[in-house]
């Protein structure tokens, strides 16, 4: 009975060690190293959002309004730079491309990008959009090494041209960035309620082994004596 457990057990490990191999992604991805709490990298990846990726993706959780009370935009700068699909503040994102158009011209949905920084992860956003490379035989002439045959174009390709690698890479690390915070608004305030959770506890901690140490003076001391 032991031994089959054992080579149950054996056999076990020997398939979790080769499915994670299986499933290892042959890129490499790169560390977005985002930070939620930059106010400007989440501004300017909202203002690169909307200006580069919102005419053919959704952001359908986020609403106008919220982004511009998260990011400390004022409500008539967001009508005036960010809104080009809505007429009111309190619209959720939602890109103008008709579903049907968007399969005939690109083969595909572009998805709705609300959650994709928690399905795919940070750093699979920054390097995607790091890892398109010129294909003659592809779709827009542009083929992606994380997504095979992509159906997306390279649509930052202007800004990659106009500026420096380090520019360039922290516009990337901003629209990741954006997209993180899109993903989950709440992570403003609960990272920092967090901190202010553990403060209290500490303090909690404190007072309360001050208390322990007043309850046992007596019995260290030998004056408390049990009731006969
Ligand atoms: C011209 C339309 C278009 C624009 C503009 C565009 N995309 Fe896309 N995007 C697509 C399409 C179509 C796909 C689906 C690709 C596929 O699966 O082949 C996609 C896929 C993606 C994905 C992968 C989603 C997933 O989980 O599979 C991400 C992330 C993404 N886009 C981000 C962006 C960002 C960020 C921008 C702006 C910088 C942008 N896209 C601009 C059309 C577009």
């Amino acid at each position: 009975m032991q031994k089959t457990l054992k080579k149950i057990l054996i056999a076990g490990i020997f398939a979790g060690i080769s499915v994670n191999i299986l499933a290892a992604n042959t890129v490499n991805l790169t560390a977005a190293n985002t930070n939620i709490f930059d106010k400007k990298s989440l501004q300017n990846g909202a203002y690169l959002f909307m200006n580069n990726c919102s005419g053919c993706h959704s952001i359908s959780f986020m609403r106008y309004n919220r982004l511009g009370k998260d990011l400390g935009i004022a409500d008539s700068e967001v009508r005036e730079n960010l809104m080009f699909n809505a007429s009111k503040i309190g619209s959720q994102i939602i890109s103008s491309m008709p579903q049907e158009g968007a399969v005939r011209w690109f083969g595909a949905t572009p998805p709705d990008l609300s959650l994709s920084a928690r399905s795919r992860g940070t750093d699979w956003i920054y390097t995607y959009l790091h890892s398109f490379y010129s294909d003659p035989k592809a779709l827009f002439g542009v083929n992606n090494k994380l997504i095979e045959n992509v159906s997306m174009p390279d649509v930052l390709w202007h800004l990659k041209q106009s500026k420096s690698p380090q520019d360039f890479d922290k516009d990337v690390r901003d629209i990741t960035n954006f997209l993180d915070y899109v993903s989950e608004p709440a992570k403003l305030i609960r990272i920092n309620l967090g901190y202010k959770v553990l403060g209290f506890l500490l303090i909690l901690l404190i007072l309360a082994y001050l208390l322990k140490k007043e309850y046992w003076k007596d019995v260290k001391y030998g004056k408390w004596r049990a009731k006969k």
